[in-house]
């Protein structure tokens, strides 16, 4: 089959692209680890509130000094509604829903996700000092429109971390101190 010049020219060209996509593709996911927030790990949406990582919501540090926040989506509320975090201090987010679909907005930042009963979402964000409204952005039923939460931003060295346990964030439960 004879291939006319320009032809193969855009062949080569939309090959060399796509090599140049899936290799962007690769090097984020494989070497800096990023990934969709949602359905990172999976939870059975019944017995969120008894499971090690949901057991306790809020702002936690782990034992190597990551800040972490759990936050339970239901309708219509956010558990818990108020996060006091460090601000320009990364904070990974874990959340799960125990109903419906909801949509965790942290406005006016990059800080969101959808949660979806049975999934963890996941990400890692810092913010500028501030006080930021958490929105529902995903129509969820009577009362998605009051489903909103507050985060306060505060300068680090204002900031106290919560007088708990670190958390199991990443899975696997211990004692207490
Ligand atoms: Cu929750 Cu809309």
């Amino acid at each position: 089959m004879k291939t006319d010049l320009y032809e193969r020219i855009w062949i080569w060209g939309v090959g060399v692209i796509l090599a140049l996509f899936f290799g962007t593709l690769a090097n984020a996911s494989i070497r800096h680890g990023f990934h969709p927030p949602s359905h990172v790990e999976t939870i059975d949406p019944r017995t969120v509130f008894q499971s090690a990582a949901f057991r306790r919501q809020g702002v936690s540090v782990d034992p190597a000094g990551r800040v972490h926040v759990t936050v339970v989506g239901l309708m219509f509320t956010w558990m818990p509604g108020e996060l006091v975090v460090p601000a320009e201090t990364p904070i990974t987010f874990h959340l799960t829903s125990v109903d419906v679909v909801h949509g965790f907005e942290i406005v006016r930042t990059n800080g969101q996700s959808m949660l979806v009963p049975g999934y963890v979402s996941q990400f890692t964000t810092s913010f500028a000092p501030g006080e930021y409204l958490i929105a529902c952005n995903e129509y969820c039923g009577i009362g998605h429109h009051t489903m909103s939460g507050k985060l306060r931003a505060v300068p680090k060295a204002e900031w106290k971390a919560p007088d708990v346990a670190a958390q199991p964030a990443e899975g696997g439960d211990h004692a207490a101190h």
